[in-house]
């Protein structure tokens, strides 16, 4: 019999920035995704500290956020002995390889990365060299694992555009090398919006506290935030054009409950915003009860976090160091 080697399944990756603690737009765009797909994929999720630090952090609160979003990346179910879970800057082979990436990008197609655009306005005291190059980072997080999926919400599409863009020109000068990455937008969750400003995407780092939920807010606060959530003066629960507010919360109540837009409009016909705002909030607070409880559990466990800590660095650093040495090789770096 031929013994044929087991096909490898996908590869997906995806990393989030540990600035904050996650809002249900990174748990619906991003989160909830990577806990599916971890199931039939071959999956790498990662914190992604190294991104965090183009915006001025405190040394102690960057320690402290990180250790916690790895924790809560653990309770979101991304069971280590399945998928590699690692922190970004536990793997050196990230910033070697983002080097070698900025030489293959071109100053004008970073220059229009509408992310580095607004954050330049948002720091205008320190638009550093970090914040430009921000995407090639993220373009070797992805290359250098062969991913073939990057779970995203559709504020990142632009960065995988780029990193599409500069893998493709490596592999049009050295020949093939990497993996041509597709970008994962669920087709409900990509974009939440603010519960304050619904026309603008929610935020971690909106100074305003009731225009985003967090995770990990207790359900007072969650019921709170979904009642003062701003709506329109039609009191038709109802998906359609110019009721933004409407729209996003049936956006959040269809991501937790699997129901259609139709479905949401039959179930609170005559019904008014008041009854339908807090029916959101209860959903939420059912979805994300698991991850609340494993995350109490795991993050008050040190030792096992540092011990998941260790095991991702390990793993995810093989597979990147082969992804390293190809494309060293193929630049034409003397190998010892
Ligand atoms: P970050 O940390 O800003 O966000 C993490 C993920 O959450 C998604 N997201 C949203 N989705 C829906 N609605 C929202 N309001 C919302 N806000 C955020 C983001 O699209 C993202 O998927 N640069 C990335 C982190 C990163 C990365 C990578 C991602 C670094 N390296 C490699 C993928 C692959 C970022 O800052 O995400």
């Amino acid at each position: 019999m031929e013994n044929k080697a087991p096909e490898r399944k996908p590869r997906v990756l995806s990393l989030i920035q540990p600035t904050a603690v996650p809002t249900i737009g990174n748990y619906f765009g991003a989160l909830k995704n990577w806990k599916a797909m971890s199931e039939d994929y071959d999956c790498l999720f990662g914190v992604a500290d190294l991104h965090a630090i183009t915006v001025r952090q405190e040394p102690a609160m960057l320690r402290k956020q990180s250790t916690e979003m790895f924790a809560l990346l653990l309770a979101n179910g991304l069971a280590p002995e399945k998928s590699i879970v690692f922190m970004q800057s536990h793997v050196p082979q990230h910033s070697q390889l983002a080097w070698l990436l900025n030489c293959y990008t071109q100053f004008g197609e970073a220059s229009r990365m509408t992310q580095f655009k607004d954050k330049s306005q948002k720091h205008a005291d320190n638009i550093n060299v970090g914040l430009f190059s921000y995407p090639t980072l993220m373009a070797a997080d992805i290359l250098l694992y062969q991913a073939n999926f990057v779970p995203i919400g559709a504020d990142q599409k632009q960065h995988l555009e780029l990193t599409r863009n500069i893998a493709d020109r490596f592999n049009g000068i050295h020949g093939n090398t990497f993996t041509m990455p597709e970008p994962f937008i669920g087709k409900k969750g990509a974009k939440i919006t603010s519960l304050q400003d619904p026309t603008s995407k929610m935020s971690k780092s909106d100074p305003n506290p009731k225009a985003s939920v967090s995770v990990l807010d207790e359900p007072n606060v969650i019921m709170k935030k979904f009642k003062s959530a701003v709506t329109d003066s039609e009191a038709c629960v109802r998906y359609a054009d110019g009721k933004d507010g409407i729209n996003n919360l049936m956006t959040i109540y269809s991501c937790c409950t699997g129901k259609s837009y139709e479905e949401i409009e039959n179930e609170f016909a005559g019904k008014g915003y008041g009854d339908f705002k807090v029916s959101v909030g209860e959903a939420v607070v059912e979805e994300l009860r698991p991850l609340q409880e494993n995350y109490k559990r795991i993050i008050a466990d040190t030792a096992y976090v540092n011990e998941c800590m260790a095991k991702g660095a390990e793993r995810a650093s093989r597979l990147a160091q082969r992804t390293l040495d190809k494309c060293m090789k193929k630049i034409g770096f003397k190998q010892i």
